[in-house]
């Protein structure tokens, strides 16, 4: 391996360990300083490369949040930092789990990085796994209990369970929210990262507004769901959702555990995924239950659906142009759309994290050019700009945060020339 790859392997642990609090990695310091899920299951995928006990014990920490009733939450106030805002007192979630959180849980990608680890060493994996897998389950069956639409696919109740916070595929059920007497606050990202790379106020007067709500009810799932004001039903989290089932149901059937509720319900997420398919478009789309409406846009959720095993020619053809026509794909929005916004967050640019796993399932569907393509577009970034959160798909120039935990960790264990080379 030449001699700067090893720099950049390198460097990329640097940024894991540098985010490490000991024991969990926050996603990158000032921006982001507390443990969040999906994040920390990145992180654990890249630790795997060089310290497998320290992944495991990033995914233990993680599943050490979880709420009685199976929820996972999207971030785990550890220690308090105002420096971050909404912090715990704002969500008012104490009680309720072991550790301070908020109220909400974020895209199971969980399962099938503790499937990919556990396979790395499966004689320390088994342990791990046979503690972890009813925890899995639990909070798997929270999703299908509380976020499955009558169709079968996932929804989301407040943009920030989607990963993908102020993607277009927000906006009209956004601007249905009135954000009634949210009172005065003061927003800390912006004081981190350029505004004009982050969501606007009026998105963060509606996250703020549905984050008060759920406090008011005292997060409990039941009063939440009468007269729901936002739900969108995802590709992220029904494509996520459904192979992190395939993945629960592989692991558990290995250690000879029955995966007959697991079976039923990838049938359901299968049928949830075809709702998705917009009739117009013919691209999965995500959908605003409140009206019943495809939001229409192409994003790079759209093109999960191979990681989900769900892939056809007509997204394949779709991708192809796709790949043609940016120089560094996958844009988290297509950039033909008018809402298309280079460096603003999810709506534009291209995430390392979501290019890995449209690659990972691309592999797996035999798509290995189209893989290899995204694959090796997005270690030209990172080899160019650093370990950015995210980049611009057409100028490549890297935006907010820095030294970023996840982008490091999708280096380590899929974009860098080493991975599979030893
Ligand atoms: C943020 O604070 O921007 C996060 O994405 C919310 O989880």
């Amino acid at each position: 391996m030449n001699k700067e790859v090893n720099l950049l392997d390198q460097r990329a642990r640097e940024v894991l360990e540098g985010n490490d609090k000991g024991g969990y990695t926050i996603p990158t310091a000032g921006l982001y300083p507390y443990q969040w899920n999906w994040d920390s299951a990145f992180a654990a995928w890249g630790f795997s490369v060089f310290d497998i006990k320290r992944a495991w014990q990033e995914i233990e920490t993680l599943f050490a949040g979880q709420w009685p009733n199976g929820m996972l939450p999207h971030i785990l106030f550890r220690q308090d930092d105002p420096d971050y805002f909404p912090g715990p007192t704002v969500w008012g979630t104490e009680g309720i789990g072991p550790i301070s959180s908020s109220g909400i849980s974020q895209p199971p990608v969980a399962a099938t990085f503790i499937r990919a680890i556990w396979e790395k060493d499966q004689e320390i994996g088994k342990d791990h796994l046979l503690s972890l897998i009813p925890k899995i389950k639990a909070w798997h069956k929270w999703f299908m209990e509380w976020r499955v639409s009558k169709e079968g696919a996932v929804f989301i109740t407040h943009p920030w369970e989607s990963g993908r916070d102020n993607s277009p595929d927000w906006d009209g059920a956004m601007s249905m929210i009135v954000p009634k007497d949210i009172g005065e606050y003061k927003r800390r990202d912006t004081s981190h990262v350029d505004p004009s790379m982050r969501p606007t106020k009026a998105d963060y007067d509606r996250y703020l507004w549905l984050v008060q709500r759920g406090n008011r009810l005292g997060w409990d799932e039941t009063s939440m769901a009468k007269d729901q004001p936002f739900s969108v039903a995802d590709p992220t989290l029904t494509f996520v959702l459904l192979r992190a089932n395939k993945d629960l149901a592989f692991m558990s059937s290995t250690l000879g555990l029955p995966t007959d509720e697991i079976d039923q319900w990838c049938r359901t997420l299968e049928m949830g995924c075809a709702s998705l398919r917009n009739p117009e478009t013919k691209n999965f789309n995500a959908i605003n239950l409140k009206s019943g409406e495809h939001t229409g846009h192409l994003t790079s959720a759209s093109f999960l659906c191979w990681y989900a095993g769900m892939g056809d020619k007509s997204m394949l053809d779709l991708l192809k142009n796709t790949l043609q026509d940016t120089l560094y794909p996958i844009p988290s929005l297509d950039k033909n759309s008018s809402k298309f916004d280079g460096l603003r967050y999810w709506r534009g640019p291209t995430w390392p994290i979501l290019n890995a796993l449209i690659g990972l399932g691309l592999s797996d569907m035999g798509h290995e050019k189209e893989a290899e393509t995204i694959r090796s577009r997005t270690r030209e970034l990172i080899s160019r700009h650093g370990f950015a959160e995210y980049f611009d798909p057409i100028t490549g120039i890297p935006g907010g945060g820095k030294a970023f935990s996840w982008t490091a960790a999708v280096w380590l264990a899929w974009a860098s020339p080493s991975v599979g080379a030893k």
